[in-house]
């Protein structure tokens, strides 16, 4: 708005404009014949202005200062333009027309290590009230996969796994959308992984090596080290991350065709392979979803733009060691009967978990397929609690779930155990001097 304004004022003052009709050419120009020229010259400038302005409605992409903002004098950037602009409704369901938005280029991760660049420190709680809500935020592209000094431990367990259930864990279906939506996405983790983690991945001519693990991925040929694997089976390997890619159907409705889900623990990839996305969180019990989230997340689902990518995040409390399967609530092969009810009750506190997870949500541009990223980050509760604040609003939280979210949690079976330990730890926190007064100074959220 700021630079079409100043157009104006430069061009457009009046002693300028006295000064431009008095001369004799513009004399002629202003006669019946200019009037569409005129129009022309004022539609412009409207489409400008409105162009100029719809940018700054896009905070994110115009403050990151990274991706160039489209230029609406080249032809390629008018279709960008015109596309970021099509409503999501003027696309016949289960059609996806390639778009030419390309990520912008990732900043090396600062100093990154896999031997000493430390978990992010998410504790995605509030004190209560507690709501039930999709909680998006915009994500920085830069940001879009975070690898921390648990790589290694990830990494192997999503190797023990491959190697055990991995044709459970990692399917492709091979509808040539879906499929080309899997290599989409590895070829896309390729180039961002040697962008942000150069420490870690190189690119090559064919793909992309991990130079930690000694592993070699060829994009084209759809192998690693040379054994031909599934393709959402090599975009395991390369992140800590589980990953899943949702489709348009002609109905309208998005659903799971593409996923490695290795480290989910609570849900495992078959159950829900080939499912909607109202049925994954139905046959899930999430509380309130017909209520409170359904109507938003189809909405977001078939709005969601290439360069419009979100992230969440969220958590749940379990009371064993397993990061890949909770084995309290059964075992992972169980053909039914998996739940809290099978969980022992009042577990000691040492073996509980907090487990949160970090969501990321973005639309490939070539196959269409909407990318779920999940990433976990697990620590036992004992640790997390020696941080200032956490124990006190974990407590708070905890007591505010309603009783379908408590449910859905689980909170009956080690509710007892986590609360007088997170009340003792708060109290004792507040008797070391702990300014309950600042605390939204020190931490804010998703922290
Ligand atoms: C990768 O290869 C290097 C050099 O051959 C070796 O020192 C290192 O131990 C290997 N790393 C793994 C994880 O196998």
């Amino acid at each position: 708005m700021e630079s079409a304004k100043l157009w104006l004022r430069d061009n457009c003052n009046a002693e300028r404009l006295q000064h431009v009709v008095k001369s004799t050419r513009v004399k002629r120009l202003l006669t019946v014949k200019a009037v569409p020229y005129v129009l022309l010259a004022l539609a412009a400038v409207a489409l400008l202005v409105k162009f100029v302005q719809d940018k700054r409605k896009r905070p994110r992409t115009w403050l990151s200062g990274r991706p160039p903002s489209p230029d609406p004098e080249k032809p390629t950037d008018v279709t960008t333009y015109a596309e970021k602009r099509m409503k999501a409704t003027d696309r016949t369901p289960g059609t996806w027309t390639p778009s030419d938005f390309k990520r912008p280029a990732a900043a090396p991760y600062p100093e990154w290590s896999v031997t000493d660049t430390r978990p992010l420190p998410y504790r995605p709680f509030r004190h209560g009230p507690y709501h039930i809500t999709m909680g998006l935020r915009s994500m920085q592209w830069d940001e879009w996969i975070e690898l921390d000094n648990h790589y290694m431990r990830f990494h192997e367990d999503k190797k023990r796994r491959i190697k055990a259930r991995g044709s459970k864990c990692c399917l492709t279906n091979p509808d040539p959308r879906v499929w080309d939506g899997a290599v989409e996405l590895l070829e896309e983790l390729s180039a961002y992984l040697s962008e942000r983690y150069p420490s870690m991945f190189k690119k090559t001519e064919v793909g992309v090596d991990n130079v930690v693990t000694n592993e070699s991925f060829d994009v084209k040929e759809l192998t690693m080290n040379g054994v031909k694997e599934d393709p959402m089976q090599l975009c395991a390997r390369l992140t800590q991350d589980d990953l899943a890619i949702m489709f348009e159907k002609e109905d309208g409705q998005y659903y799971l065709l593409a996923g490695a889900i290795l480290l989910a623990g609570f849900w495992r990839l078959e159950d829900k392979y080939g499912m909607p996305l109202s049925e994954i969180h139905t046959s899930g019990d999430v509380p309130g979803y017909k209520q409170k989230l359904e109507k938003g997340m189809m909405n977001f689902m078939r709005r969601v733009k290439p360069d419009g990518a979100v992230i969440r995040n969220n958590y749940f409390m379990q009371v064993d060691d397993d990061l890949a399967w909770s084995s309290s609530i059964g075992s992972e092969d169980a053909e039914d009967g998996i739940g809290w009810f099978t969980a022992e009750k009042d577990r000691a506190i040492k073996h509980h978990y907090f487990r949160s997870e970090r969501q990321s949500l973005r639309r490939l541009p070539r196959s269409g397929g909407v990318v779920f990223t999940i990433r976990t980050y697990f620590h036992p509760v004992t640790e997390i609690a020696e941080e200032p604040y956490v124990p006190g609003r974990l407590a708070s939280a905890v007591r505010s779930w309603g009783e379908d979210v408590a449910k859905y949690k689980g909170r009956e079976r080690y509710g007892d155990v986590l609360l007088e330990f997170l009340d003792r730890k708060h109290e004792e926190q507040v008797a070391g001097g702990l300014d309950v007064s600042h605390e939204e100074g020190v931490r804010t959220y998703p922290y």
